[in-house]
């Protein structure tokens, strides 16, 4: 038994998007509709295992609200996953979730995320870390939390790196993962091209066949619950994750969204809200301001005289001025 076994199907994911679903975001959308499982922005365990460690611990940081969730890693070498791992049993995350997908050049240039889909040793080594790390930090922790029977291990990928590669799932079912979430595009494609759920529903019956206990979600392209229902349906998923839907409508994982009907000033509030515990979660500036302006036009959109309103509040310096200039 373990956090991916207590979910009921279909179950709805946050997705990672680095710098986007830090703490405060996670907060800010379970407040208006939750998703069922959170995963954090993916974290480099080489960086992590190296003096810059500090730097990038505010992204594992959350609250009990955002139970349960999942720390996504991603890098290079077998022996920093296997710490990481560990480590992250300590602190309490409710499994990992390995990044095998993303299509950023120089992250690929450097032979990891969807250069791992055609390095399958590597892939393989990783696995069979992070598995290890998983078992030494519960024995390291146990009595002192109580803990699932299996801290679990997941990977997030595409559906090839340069082209179409339907051994790559293969391999992965091969793996004893606990879940597996497919973005149904290759990287070289990045966003272009629509995701193909066709192929994500062939990947679940591969599963049916070679690894039943192995947990299939679909992603790409849903802009709502009902639209990631009708898919999960059509293609026999486990779950359905949406990541810059929650752009579109903040109130995504609602079956029944408000959102459109929103009044100016309800939008201007809650961007209010996000604000505020911005600036109660990194009172020491750990993360930059600049990094509001994309949730700026999430709430100030949609409205007369939206547009002047968000060049004056991307302009702000600080999250006090921001505030001042909202309450105006
Ligand atoms: C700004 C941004 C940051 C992202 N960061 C991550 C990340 O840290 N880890 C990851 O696995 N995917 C990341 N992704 C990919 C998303 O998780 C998701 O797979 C992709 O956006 C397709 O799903 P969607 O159409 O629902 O957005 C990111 C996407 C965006 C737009």
């Amino acid at each position: 038994m373990n956090i991916w076994d207590t979910l009921s199907r279909p179950f709805f994911i946050l997705a990672p998007m680095d710098d986007v679903t830090d703490t405060v975001f996670r907060q800010i959308v379970g407040s208006m509709a939750p998703p069922d499982l959170y995963f954090t922005e993916f974290v480099n365990v080489d960086g992590l295992q190296s003096p810059g460690r500090k730097m990038l611990l505010p992204k594992f940081q959350f609250s009990e609200k955002e139970r349960p969730i999942i720390a996504q890693i991603w890098g290079k070498k077998p022996e920093n996953y296997y710490q990481t791992v560990k480590e992250l049993v300590a602190m309490g995350f409710d499994g990992v979730d390995i990044n095998m997908g993303c299509p950023v050049k120089a992250v690929i240039r450097d032979g990891c995320c969807a250069a791992l889909i055609d390095d399958r040793e590597l892939a393989g080594e990783i696995i069979k870390a992070a598995r290890a790390g998983a078992l030494d930090g519960a024995r390291a922790v146990k009595g002192k939390l109580s803990l699932p029977h299996r801290f679990p291990i997941s990977v997030k990928t595409r559906l090839g790196n340069k082209q179409l590669d339907m051994t790559w799932p293969e391999f992965l079912l091969q793996q004893d993962l606990d879940a597996l979430t497919i973005h149904g595009r290759i990287a070289k494609d990045m966003s272009k091209y629509p995701a193909d759920w066709g192929k994500i529903g062939e990947i679940r019956e591969m599963r049916d066949r070679l690894s039943p206990a192995t947990k299939i979600i679909g992603n790409g392209d849903v802009l709502s619950r009902p639209q990631g229902l009708e898919l999960a349906e059509e293609h026999g998923l486990d779950g359905i994750m949406i990541g810059r839907g929650v752009f579109h409508d903040p109130y995504v994982f609602s079956t029944d969204s408000p959102w459109v009907d929103k009044a100016q000033a309800e939008k201007i509030n809650l961007y209010r809200q996000h604000v505020e515990l911005f600036a109660k979660t990194w009172p020491n500036r750990q993360h930059k301001i600049y990094t509001l302006n994309k949730f700026c036009k999430i709430y100030i959109n949609d409205f007369a005289g939206a547009k002047e309103m968000r060049i004056r509040l991307m302009a702000a310096r600080s999250t006090q001025e921001l505030l001042d200039l909202l309450d105006q």
